[in-house]
C-alpha cells in the first residue's frame, strides 16, 4: 500500500478524491466502487443516528474530520463544531463543502494531529469516525485519546466508530490501517481515563469484508458483480440488526465518558 508518512498519504488521497462527487472515496474505501462507499456511509449513518442528535449550541469536536461529513451533520442540528484533520487539503475541502451547505457560521476547521491536539477549549461532544484505526502506533493512539479527554467537559462524551473486531483479524492490516480488537481499544481508553457507557454494532454481516482481499485478484467485472451482490445481501442485515449484533460487527460504535467526579 504505502510506506509514506501518514500526513503525506492522507494529503495525496485527499488531492485525488476529496473534491470528487460526495467525496466518499477520500474518507471511506478508496479505489472501491461508488455503490460500496455509499453502502458504508449508509450503515455508518444508521449506527451513529442516535448519537448525532445533539442539542442546539452543543460544542462539538469532529476528530479526523476529513471532508466534514459529520461536522455538517452536527451543525445541521445546531451544534458549534470544530473539525480537525491531519490533511490541509481535506480541511480546505471541508471548508468548501460547509460553505456550500451554508453552515460555515457554525463550523471551523483546523489542520492538526490528534496526538498533539491543543485547541485551548473544551467540548461537550467529540466524534471520531474511522480515524484511530489509521494511527498505527499504539503509543500515539493512547496519547491521542489522552489529548481528546483533556478537551472534553466533565460531562462530555466521546463517540468513536472504528474497525474493532471482537477477535483478531490481521488480513486487512496495511501501512495505513490496523484492525485493533475491541479488547485492544478497551485497554487504550481505560489507560487514557475513559469509561465505556455504550457499545453498538454497525456491520455484522461479514461477507463484504471477507471478500475484500480477493477483490483485486479476480477479473474486474466479476469482482464488481460479486461485491455488488454481497453488498446488497448485507444491507438488510446491517439495517435491521446492525446496532444490536455487536460481537460479529466488524466496526463498532464505542461511547465513552471521562472517568472522574461528575
Ligand atoms: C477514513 S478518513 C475518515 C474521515 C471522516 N472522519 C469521515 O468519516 O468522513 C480518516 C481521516 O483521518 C485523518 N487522520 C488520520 N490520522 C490523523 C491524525 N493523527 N490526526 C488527525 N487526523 C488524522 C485523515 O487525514 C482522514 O481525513
Amino acid at each position: 500500500m504505502s510506506s509514506l508518512p501518514a500526513e503525506v498519504y492522507w494529503e495525496r488521497r485527499a488531492r485525488r478524491f476529496a473534491g470528487e462527487g460526495a467525496g466518499l472515496r477520500a474518507v471511506c474505501s478508496y479505489g472501491m466502487p461508488e455503490f460500496y462507499n455509499r453502502a458504508i456511509e449508509w450503515s455508518q449513518r444508521l449506527a451513529l443516528r442516535r448519537w448525532l442528535r445533539v442539542e442546539p449550541g452543543t460544542r462539538a469536536l469532529d476528530l479526523g474530520c476529513g471532508i466534514g461529513r459529520w461536522s455538517r451533520a452536527l451543525a445541521t442540528r445546531g451544534a458549534r463544531v470544530t473539525g480537525v484533520d491531519l490533511s490541509a487539503f481535506m480541511v480546505a475541502e471541508a471548508e468548501r463543502r460547509t460553505a456550500g451547505a451554508r453552515l460555515e457560521s457554525r463550523c471551523r476547521f483546523e489542520v492538526g494531529d490528534l496526538a498533539t491536539l491543543d485547541l485551548g477549549e473544551t467540548y461537550d461532544f467529540a466524534l471520531g469516525v474511522t480515524v484511530l484505526q489509521h494511527i498505527l502506533d499504539g503509543e500515539r493512539v493512547r496519547t491521542a485519546l489522552e489529548r481528546i479527554r483533556s478537551h472534553l467537559a466533565v460531562d462530555g462524551k466521546l463517540v468513536l466508530l472504528e474497525a474493532a473486531p471482537t477477535r483478531r483479524v490481521s488480513r486487512c492490516d496495511s501501512d495505513i490501517f490496523t484492525a485493533r480488537t475491541l479488547e485492544d481499544y478497551r485497554a487504550l481508553w481505560s489507560v487514557a481515563g475513559f469509561d465505556l457507557v455504550a457499545l453498538g454494532g454497525v456491520d455484522p454481516m461479514p461477507l463484504k469484508v471477507q471478500f475484500l482481499p480477493y477483490y483485486r485478484r479476480l477479473p474486474r467485472a466479476l469482482s464488481k458483480t460479486i461485491l455488488a451482490l454481497l453488498t446488497l445481501g448485507s444491507l438488510p442485515v446491517d439495517a435491521l440488526l446492525g446496532r444490536r449484533l455487536v460481537a460479529p460487527s466488524w466496526h463498532k460504535v464505542i461511547v465513552l465518558e471521562p472517568r472522574g467526579e461528575k
